[in-house]
């Protein structure tokens, strides 16, 4: 970014390929790559593991006790694009990604004290700038002042497919794997995150829309190229 590190923001509706580009961009750029999402889905594993969530709902004054013994690290290996999760010290990769986490996490993740928590320490992570963050408030809220500000979108059925294909390579022999349960979940969390009050997703003013639905991972790579170039910032 013309000698700068720059920052670049990337939010939009879930699983509509914000990591897949972020991690090519942050490889591009040679910057870090962030997964805020990674952030609000290991808060609901802690949650999930010390009995914070039950069937009554969430143990806010619980959670809240326990928030600053929640450390979350990642390892990111650029070269393969690898992005690893870490929850004091022990890799969650894999379990954070399931549906449990995934049918949780919008509800940790619509908790005030939780989400201070959260852009405080992503605040932290980008103040020397290099950095590509991707999440739902990265533009709005925890870099308003990002050099880039991407809103990425497709249509529910789109991204239920990609996912649900995504699912299905990584694990070919689980026949649980539902393409309607997944677009329930899609559909839920576009609500919840929409809605909630603190900090929902909403499209930064100053964000450029890329729907990607009929676009190809190169194609998108290459469009945003574009713009960094054509705003001078590649
Ligand atoms: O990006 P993802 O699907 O892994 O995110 C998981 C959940 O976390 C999603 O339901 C919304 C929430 N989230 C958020 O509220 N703010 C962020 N910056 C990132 C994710």
């Amino acid at each position: 970014m013309s000698g700068k590190k720059g920052v670049i923001a990337i939010d939009g509706h879930s699983s509509c390929g914000k990591s897949t580009v972020a991690k090519d961009l942050a490889k591009v750029l040679a910057y870090v790559y962030i997964d805020s999402g990674a952030m609000y889905r290991a808060v609901t594993l802690f949650a999930m593991k010390n009995g914070i969530i039950g069937e009554s709902g969430i143990d806010e004054q619980n959670l809240k006790a326990q928030l600053n013994d929640i450390n979350i690290t990642f390892k990111y290996d650029a070269d393969a694009k690898l992005n690893e999760t870490f929850l004091n010290g022990e890799s969650i990769e894999e379990e954070i990604r399931g549906l449990e986490v995934s049918n949780n996490v919008s509800a940790i993740s619509t908790i005030a004290f939780v989400r201070h928590r959260m852009v405080e320490l992503q605040q932290a992570m980008g103040k020397e700038g290099g950095i590509v963050m991707d999440g739902r408030d990265i533009g709005t809220v925890v870099f308003p002042n990002a050099d880039l500000k991407l809103f990425m979108t497709a249509s529910p059925e789109i991204r239920a497919q990609r996912r649900c294909d995504e699912l299905m390579a990584k694990n070919p022999a689980d026949t649980s794997i539902s393409l309607e349960a997944i677009l329930q979940n899609v559909k839920s969390r576009d609500h919840i995150d929409s809605t909630r009050t603190e900090s929902p997703l909403k499209q930064a003013e100053d964000a450029l829309v890329l729907d990607n639905g009929n676009m190809t991972k190169p194609e998108q790579l290459q469009w945003i190229l574009d713009v960094l170039k054509e705003r001078n910032l590649a």
